[in-house]
């Protein structure tokens, strides 16, 4: 028999969590509604509503962050750190197994995918552009062990442990750095501080700082310009 009391205070919950996941809901479904002048101030409104639901529940969020519609999290959010001014656009989905750190006036935007097997860290004013995929760790079809040599390992995660190998590796962005449309980043890689990745790309080495590289797999063409606020001194 649960006592009354107890009784009250579930039922009081489930109401106080229905009405959230209905008012999340709906605040989801009005995010895509195109509003003729005011549009933007509305979604920003509701970015920050989100924010604030998001907020207690991340392992740390800064001030003026942006939570946009759709936006999935799995695995632990308390493994969340977002900086200042740093905006999580529509869609974006973040699997987190280890922490992900974005700095400070990132913009993640939509439907960006981010797996942290291993940590992820994003550096202040970083650029993660639409349908990019950041993977901390894979499976993969050998094993440092050599037991390919005796049995097909499998590459789905739904395979018994023994028919699997995954391998991590911490993925750093570092700042003023962006990935361009669509790109891969594997696990293990370093994108250096300002350094430029085009649109479909596949990351699978560091990537110099202030480079530009494109390409399967990526690599520098070119340097972009040092400004003078950059010498070190
Ligand atoms: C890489 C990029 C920044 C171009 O930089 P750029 O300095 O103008 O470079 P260029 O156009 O001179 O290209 C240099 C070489 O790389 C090639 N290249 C450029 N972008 C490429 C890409 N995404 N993939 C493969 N090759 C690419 C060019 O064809 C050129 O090759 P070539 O010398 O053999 O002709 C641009 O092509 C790009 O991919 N931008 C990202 C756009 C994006 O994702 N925007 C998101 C919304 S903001």
């Amino acid at each position: 028999m649960i006592p009354s009391k107890i009784k009250a205070i579930i039922k009081k919950y489930h109401l106080v969590g229905f009405a959230l996941s209905v008012a999340f809901n709906l605040s989801r479904l009005v995010g895509f509604i195109r509003f003729p002048s005011y549009n933007l101030y509305f979604r920003r409104l509701m970015n920050a509503a989100r924010a604030g639901y998001w907020s207690p529940r991340l392992g740390k969020m800064g001030k003026g962050v942006q939570i946009d519609s759709g936006v999935i999290i799995r695995g632990n959010p308390k493994n969340i750190e977002i900086g200042d001014y740093s905006y999580i656009d529509t869609n974006v989905q973040l699997e987190v197994y280890a922490p992900i750190k974005i700095g400070k006036h990132v913009h993640i935007t939509s439907n960006v995918h981010i797996q942290s097997g291993d940590e992820v860290i994003i550096g202040d004013y970083a650029c993660i552009t639409n349908g990019a995929k950041i993977y901390a760790s894979s499976n993969t079809y050998k094993a440092p062990d050599g037991r390919e040599k005796d049995v097909l390992l499998s590459m789905s995660s739904s395979a018994p442990p023994e028919l699997q190998y995954i391998e991590y590796g911490p993925v750093i962005i570092e700042e003023y750095a962006f990935v361009g449309l669509n790109c891969v980043v594997l696990p293990g890689v370093r994108i250096g501080r300002g350094a430029v990745i085009g649109a479909g790309s596949v990351v699978t080495r560091d990537i110099p700082p202030y480079t530009i590289a494109v390409g399967i797999p990526a690599r520098p063409v070119k340097n972009r310009v040092i400004p003078k606020s950059e010498a070190k001194e």
